[in-house]
């Protein structure tokens, strides 16, 4: 008797700690496909939009401003790459494209709202010819993120 309730309290842990590690594991991503082509008609308009609106501060090659993170005196964030060594290539296509809109979300952030100044197909454009800083690896990460994170549906 006192063997058999050892035996279903060790069932129980070892049930109990199954669960607890399935739930801490990471998720399997929901969708994986290789990263779509860029549009090359896209990447020439993106390219114009970015030179004209971004370069002055990411760079032209999307570099970002030198100590990028090292917040300024006020707190307020530096420009930051949007090549392969920064993190835009972190962050799904919505997201990217609503700090386009948007701006930035910190309040005190420097990063412009563009909504009134560039149509929805610029900030696309300016999106695409970014994402012809990113090295293939980046590519791939951030277009999986960007099928699995699809925008909240409001
Ligand atoms: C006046 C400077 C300035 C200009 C011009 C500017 N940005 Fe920014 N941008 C920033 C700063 C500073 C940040 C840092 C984030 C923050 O403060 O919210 C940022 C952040 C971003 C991010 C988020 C990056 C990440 O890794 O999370 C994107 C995307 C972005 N900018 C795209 C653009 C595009 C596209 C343009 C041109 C259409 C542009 N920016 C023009 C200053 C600028």
């Amino acid at each position: 008797m006192r063997i058999s309730g050892f035996v279903k309290l060790c069932f129980s842990i070892a049930v109990l700690m199954i669960s607890i590690s399935a739930c801490a594991a990471p998720m399997p991503p929901r969708a994986e496909s290789p990263a779509p082509t860029l549009s090359p008609a896209l990447i020439a308009q993106g390219r114009a939009v970015y030179d004209a609106e971004c370069a002055t501060c990411h760079g032209a090659q999307g570099q970002g401003a030198v100590n990028w993170k090292i917040p300024a005196d006020d707190g307020a964030f530096l420009p930051p790459p949007h090549d392969s060594s920064g993190h835009t290539w972190h962050h799904p296509d919505f997201l990217l494209l609503d700090i386009i809109a948007n701006g930035g979300q910190a309040p005190n952030s420097k990063m412009p709202a563009f909504r009134d100044k560039l149509s929805m197909t610029e900030m696309r454009a300016a999106l695409e010819y970014i994402k012809t800083f990113w090295n293939d690896e980046a590519r791939q990460i951030q277009w999986t993120v960007t099928l699995n994170f699809p925008p909240p549906v409001k």
